[in-house]
């Protein structure tokens, strides 16, 4: 009978996505052995490397995040990266189905000419700078005195802000401690935040779009020459709460007057990135082209270009996914192919593979959104379910979840388990008590993994 041992299931990736399909599929009605392989020391994906540090309230999506993962129904086996301590081959004889759930990490190229000029980098790689993330660089050149950032979404929103917030006014946070180091050295005045189309058009919320106007000693300025509204704008603000919202928010600012704080945050929409302008292989300038909207809430280009004088530029134009090799991928999205979750090459199914969130959908939406996309994953593969079991060629000694872990351990993977990052979360939060925050975090990845697995116990 196809059905007297659990169904086993690995899912690549502990962010949000992966753990609300690992909690939908524990619910499922199914029997099920569900492993969520990790390839960082701690779970939670962005919501522990990309939110925001001063965005405590979001950062608590993480309680229920750990009530899944810490429940015991649920193993974690983080600090393993599927692609090199695991193979394909190897998730293949020892799961009856892989769900894929591994996020997008990297930023979304723009190839306008000087873009990879010193002084220019992207987004994600400062935010997973900010947010400590172990595999970037401890240090970032925070040397410029004017800054500009393309793209008008949440994530510009959050670099603008982290780039011209006054460190004391970030230090309450969880920001670790070689970030907030880097940034108080920081001589910046000024960020020009630039969006290509209108007011209507920028995907920033609405909360954190007024967040932005009440940081301490930071003026927002907007310039009414940028504003306009075509058909599908009205449209838009008329009839999309978010859109009206912000269009409220941004127009507001249009009659407020700078209060003469030391630094500010510039808001341009209209202006379409053109060229990024060097000196001696730096970045000293950015020439954007003003742009007009067509009637559809799109814009064409008018041959008028403004430059800024700047010394560094942020392009906050989206994410992309990582391909996984072996799986086949949709380059023009950065997305794994697939229908409703169920991977596909060239328009078959591949048995017994499954994705879900923004590896799925795409680099866009909030963390709630990956609930739904893990729901339409999970009931696909629930209905697939019995098929499952017969494709599984490993046997039934091979899908004992030792096993897996024999095999690790055998490599000389330190991997790091639930009741391992409750150490290294304890201990965090122990930092953060002594300094009245709530956790600083430890960024260094040997760091990590020795706190989980108690090595620095044994050192000392
Ligand atoms: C800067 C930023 C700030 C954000 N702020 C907010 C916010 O305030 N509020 C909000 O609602 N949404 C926010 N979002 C959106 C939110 O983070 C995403 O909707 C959500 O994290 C997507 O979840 P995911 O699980 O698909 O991907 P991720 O959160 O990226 O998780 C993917 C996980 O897979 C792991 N992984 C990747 N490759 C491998 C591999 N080969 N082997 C093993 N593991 C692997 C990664 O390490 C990661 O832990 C933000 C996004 C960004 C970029
Ligand atoms: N606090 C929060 O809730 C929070 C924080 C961070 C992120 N997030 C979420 O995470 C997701 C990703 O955010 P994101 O900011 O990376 O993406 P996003 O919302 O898609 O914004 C990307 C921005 O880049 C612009 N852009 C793209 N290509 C461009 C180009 N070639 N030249 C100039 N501009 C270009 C886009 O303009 P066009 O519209 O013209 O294409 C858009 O303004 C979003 O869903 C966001 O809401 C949420």
């Amino acid at each position: 009978m196809t059905t007297e041992r659990p169904l086993r299931v690995a899912i690549i990736g502990a962010g949000p996505a992966g753990t609300y399909a690992a909690d939908i599929l524990s619910k499922s009605g199914i029997s099920t052995s569900i492993d969520i392989i990790e390839r960082l020391p701690a779970p939670f994906g962005l919501v522990r490397y990309g939110v925001a540090p001063d965005h405590p309230r979001i950062k608590q999506i993480i309680v229920a995040l750990a009530n899944v993962l810490g429940r015991g129904d649920i193993r974690l086996l983080a600090n393993v990266n599927v692609g090199t301590d695991l193979t394909l081959e190897d998730l293949q004889s020892h799961y009856d189905a892989v769900i894929f759930a591994t996020g997008a990490f990297e930023d979304s190229d723009l190839n306008i000419p000087g873009i990879d000029l010193e002084g220019s980098y992207g987004a994600a790689d400062f935010v997973s700078w900010f947010d400590g993330h172990p595999d970037v660089p401890r240090t970032w050149p925070l040397d410029a005195k004017e800054i500009a950032i393309f793209g008008v979404g949440n994530v510009a929103l959050d670099v603008a802000r982290v780039l011209a917030k006054h460190p004391k006014d970030i230090a309450v946070t969880e920001i670790p401690d070689n970030v907030l180091e880097g940034l108080s050295s920081s001589p910046v005045t000024d960020v020009h935040v630039f969006g290509r189309r209108g007011p209507a058009q920028v995907k920033f919320s609405p909360l954190e779009l007024r967040e932005l106007g009440h940081v301490p000693d930071v003026d927002v300025i907007v310039y009414p020459e940028d504003y306009e509204f075509d058909e599908a704008s009205i449209d838009a603000a008329e009839n999309n709460k978010q859109t009206k919202q912000v269009v409220k928010t941004l127009t507001d600012w249009t009659l407020k007057e700078p209060s003469g704080a030391s630094r500010r945050i510039h808001l341009h929409f209209l202006q379409s990135p053109h060229e990024v302008l060097g000196e001696d292989g730096k970045v000293v300038a950015v020439r954007m082209e003003r742009t007009e909207l067509q009637g559809d809430g799109n814009v064409k280009g008018t041959g008028e270009f403004i430059d800024y004088p700047v010394q560094a530029v942020y392009r906050a134009v989206g994410y992309y996914g990582t391909e996984i090799e072996g799986i086949p991928f949709d380059q023009s999205k950065g997305t794994i192919a697939n229908e409703g979750g169920r991977v596909v090459d060239g328009g078959d199914v591949v048995p017994g593979y499954y994705t879900t969130g923004w590896i799925k959908r795409g680099p866009v939406g909030l963390i709630g959104h990956t609930k739904s996309d893990a729901q339409e994953t999970i009931a696909n593969l629930v209905e697939d379910a019995p098929r499952l079991y017969a494709e599984t060629k490993a046997g039934a000694e091979q899908l004992s979840p030792d096993n897996l872990l024999h095999l690790l351990k055998e490599r000389g993977v330190p991997v790091v388990q639930w009741h391992d990052w409750e150490l290294l979360d304890a201990h965090e939060r122990a930092l953060g008590e002594a300094d009245g925050r709530e956790r600083i975090k430890v960024v260094p990845r040997e760091e990590m993994t020795d706190i989980a697995l108690g090595r620095l116990k044994q050192q000392a």
